[in-house]
């Protein structure tokens, strides 16, 4: 799945044909897609249509049923679980936490592999987010959803990730936090050159934040491109849904 397209460049990930059925069911239904690198994907479509189960798949936290999914042109199923862990991070909407302090929330993933988290990188990655270095000793508890977020994000950061999967990570945000938790995407993409994949049930934000779309049903990818295809669907189930959530 190296080809991808002239315009948006190579693909940091990419599926080709690939199922994932659960007890019999059929949950993914033979998808081939791409992550162009270095660009804002957005994953769109009713609840239900598959999208978390993709992300689920592009983890390695569960193996295709029928073809085969590539990190920068390598085969996932070949690397090692923690490897790949490393290299795509995931952050989901409830911004799981760990109680104590924000450091220890932080230093879960070096933890993980034994390994200590310097103070001052912990400070380094709090600015990285819009907080700064007093947030270190803070109980996580006393943190509204934004903070939360924003630490949750900063922990993915840790392992220095290539690809970055979002699950509906403002969903439970107000307004002000959704747009910080935007900006603060739009940097780590920006600076870092990060991929980023990222499910939203908000079409506006998928317009305003993507630069590529992928729409999900039933377990299929109905249509990709550029975002503006959400702006002039060809199929009639695309549009049939983005009449119904405008
Ligand atoms: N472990 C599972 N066992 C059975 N069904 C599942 C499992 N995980 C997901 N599903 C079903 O697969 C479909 C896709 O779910 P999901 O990927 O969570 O969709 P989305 O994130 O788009 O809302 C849903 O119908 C869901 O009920
Ligand atoms: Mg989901």
């Amino acid at each position: 799945m190296q080809q991808a397209n002239k315009q948006n460049g190579r693909a940091a990930m990419g599926l080709n044909h690939v199922s994932y059925a659960d007890d019999d069911l059929d949950i993914i239904k033979d998808v081939s897609g791409f992550l162009p690198e270095g660009k804002i994907t957005t994953f769109v479509g009713p609840s239900g249509a598959g999208k978390t189960t993709i992300f689920r798949l592009l983890n390695g936290l569960i193996s295709p049923t029928q073809g085969d999914i590539h990190l920068f042109g390598e085969n996932i199923q070949t690397m090692e679980p923690t490897a790949l862990r490393r290299t795509v991070g995931i952050a989901l909407q409830d911004a799981t936490m760990l109680r104590g302090t924000v450091y220890k929330n932080l230093a879960m993933p070096k933890t993980l592999q034994n390994q200590a988290l310097e103070q001052d990188e912990a400070k380094h990655l709090l600015t990285q987010v819009g907080l700064d270095a007093s947030f270190l000793n803070r109980d996580v508890t006393d943190l509204s959803g934004g903070q939360r977020q924003k630490i949750s994000i900063a922990r993915t950061l840790v392992n220095r990730p290539k690809v970055l999967l979002l699950d509906e990570i403002t969903s439970s945000l107000d307004r002000i936090s959704t747009s910080e938790v935007e900006h603060l995407i739009q940097h780590v993409n920006k600076e870092f050159s990060v991929t980023i994949a990222w499910i939203t049930h908000n079409l506006d934000q998928a317009l305003h934040i993507g630069d590529y779309t992928w729409v999900m049903m039933n377990g299929e990818l109905i249509e990709s491109g550029s975002t503006d295809i959400l702006k002039n669907p060809v199929n009639p189930q695309v549009q049939e849904f983005i009449k119904g959530e405008g």
